[in-house]
């Protein structure tokens, strides 16, 4: 297998909005991040994914785009865009972009023209279909809640948006639309920058005839009929001849409805198409069995280590994985399969770094991840931003599955907007985020849990991802071993391998609060203690410890 940079790399995502405030008006900015890159690179990521930040009306915090050649006015100008960049690159960091091309914004000029009328040059820009029995098309639910379709009065026909009503569905198969977008992403690549997060790219390609999807699934019926749609791959083969592989970037496809077999597609070590995914299947297994991911699910740890394995399985010595708890539409992870108490939290954020950072794959840190931050505790629907929990919550509600006490209740576990309120930098007033009011508001954690005072402390949650980032710098099994599940059944402990020619790996990750006595295979005698959340000193002791997780490195054969 042919090594890429990218293998080893760690990414650190910022969602522009809530990172840093330059101006005192409350939203984060361009200037704000270029501030704190030095705050990167003492982490020791080595990649940034930049949420969208061009021009856009903000329906869904800029991932509804008005002009991709444009930065939104709120986060500043070309000018600081330029300044970041340079800055970025001096340091040692890349920078990879989001690319939003599944949709643009209704007030993108494209679709603007396309709703003035049928013969506008970019009505077939879009998707258009006339109505069905005087309704709409076909039974598509938006993943937003509602129908994926609006009725257009002007010329009497309906338009395609899986996402709002504001971000119209891009149509692929229009050839002109490639073209256009991979002019774009060129244009990008000219400038310098290093990559793109693609957002929901499986979603592209939408199937023949735009059939019915299956009546059981629920709003997200469009993710079982459009997901990995009939040409995908030669929409995704095409972009990588024309442009992606002109350049020595790193591509992550943000791809709902992953199969093993797809990623095989997707993100072959061939390099047809992309270097890695995004799956989804671990961040469902909370669900709810009837309100989804807006109810009360819990997780099951043996069902978390039979679907991580199942990827690490599937993939190796085949297609590249990417790993991550958090991003900005999840909720925090220590509040969500950790334990935010007072007592356990620093220990329980440490034990799922470890879990997740010894996996093979390229490690991603959402912004505050690295502090072990937590999910706000909303008291009620009007503070919530969030168009996706807000909407699908509603959407319970009026069929009578969710009482608005409980709707707050799914909120304070599940919203996006648990990831989006502002960055805790210090213990300062607003945390050092802004001089103003910040358009979200501050996590009243803020006090205890904030950066300066991590930043400092040898034991931080900080200092402990700063600790695993390095090690997977210095060890090439950590970003090249083979995996190996132990203990698959066991309902509390996830323990792994990972094996390189003569070298191993073990990691223990202790899910629960509960002591475990665990005796560690025999062969591990001797090895040495990479890393520890705790104090532990030997291999030989079988005491697995609340929320304990430690690696050991051993040597079996001698290198060659
Ligand atoms: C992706 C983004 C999400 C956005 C959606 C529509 O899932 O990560 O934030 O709302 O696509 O663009
Ligand atoms: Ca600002």
């Amino acid at each position: 297998m042919e090594k890429k940079w990218w293998q080893k790399s760690v990414v650190y995502q910022i969602y522009p909005r809530s990172f840093q405030d330059s101006n005192g008006d409350g939203i984060g900015d361009l200037k704000g991040i270029t501030k704190r890159l030095p705050y990167v690179k003492e982490l020791g990521a080595d990649v940034i994914w930049l949420s969208p930040v061009y021009q856009s009306p903000n329906d869904d915090n800029g991932y509804d785009i008005s002009d991709y050649q444009a930065i939104m006015t709120e986060f500043g100008t070309m000018e600081d865009f330029d300044e970041m960049l340079d800055c970025a690159h001096s340091l040692g960091l890349k920078i990879v972009m989001d690319l939003v091309v599944n949709h643009t914004s209704d007030e993108h000029a494209w679709f603007r023209s396309a709703r003035s009328g049928k013969d506008s040059p970019y009505r077939d820009f879009y998707i258009w279909r006339d109505p069905k029995n005087g309704g709409e098309p076909n039974n598509w639910g938006s993943c937003f809640g509602g129908s994926a379709w609006e009725y257009d009065e002007a010329s009497g026909q309906y338009f395609l948006h899986l996402f709002s009503k504001k971000q119209p569905d891009l149509n692929w198969d229009n050839p002109a639309v490639r073209d256009a977008v991979f002019d774009m992403m060129d244009w990008w690549l000219r400038k310098g920058i290093d990559g793109f997060r693609m957002d929901v790219i499986s979603l592209i390609s939408k199937p023949a005839g735009l059939p019915d999807g299956d009546a059981g699934s629920g709003p997200y019926a469009p993710f079982s009929v459009s997901a990995n749609g009939p040409h995908i791959h030669d929409y995704l083969q095409e972009m990588n001849r024309r442009v992606l592989s002109r350049y020595d970037i790193m591509t992550v496809g943000e791809t709902p409805g992953l199969t093993i077999e797809e990623a095989g597609r997707f993100s072959n070590l061939d390099g047809r198409e992309l270097s890695m995914c995004f799956q989804f299947e671990h961040t469902s297994l909370d669900e709810d069995p009837v309100r989804g991911r807006y109810g009360f699910g819990s997780l099951v740890l043996t069902e978390l280590k039979e679907n991580l394995s199942k990827w690490q399985y599937g993939l190796e010595g085949r297609a590249w994985n990417s790993l991550y708890w958090d991003n900005h539409d999840q909720p925090r992870i220590v509040s969500r399969w950790g334990n935010d108490s007072a007592e356990w939290r620093e220990k329980s954020a440490k034990m799922l770094a470890t879990c997740l950072h010894m996996m093979k794959g390229t490690p991603y840190v959402y912004q505050g991840e690295e502090l072990g931050m937590t999910n706000y505790p909303w008291e009620n629907l009007g503070q919530i931003n969030d168009i996706e929990s807000l909407g699908n919550v509603r959407s319970l509600m009026e069929r009578g599955l969710l009482t608005e006490e409980e709707a707050v209740e799914v909120m304070r576990r599940q919203s996006r907007d648990n990831a989006r309120t502002p960055m805790q930098w210090d213990a300062s007033e607003n945390a050092g985020f802004t001089e103003g009011t910040p358009w979200l508001p501050v996590n009243p954690a803020f006090r205890e849990i904030n950066a300066a005072e991590q930043t400092g402390r040898e034991d931080s949650v900080f200092n402990y991802y700063r600790k695993l980032i390095a090690l997977r710098k210095q060890y090439d099994i950590i970003a090249y071993g083979r995996y190996e599940l132990l203990e698959s059944e066991d309902p509390d402990l996830f323990i792994y391998t990972r094996e390189l020619g003569g070298e191993k790996l073990l990691v223990v990750c202790n899910f629960t609060e509960k002591e475990r006595v665990w005796q560690i295979p025999e062969e591990f005698a001797d090895g040495e203690i990479l890393i520890t959340n705790d104090e532990r000193t030997s291999a030989a002791d079988a005491v697995i410890r609340p929320y304990e997780s430690f690696v050991i490195y051993m040597i079996t054969a001698p290198k060659v």
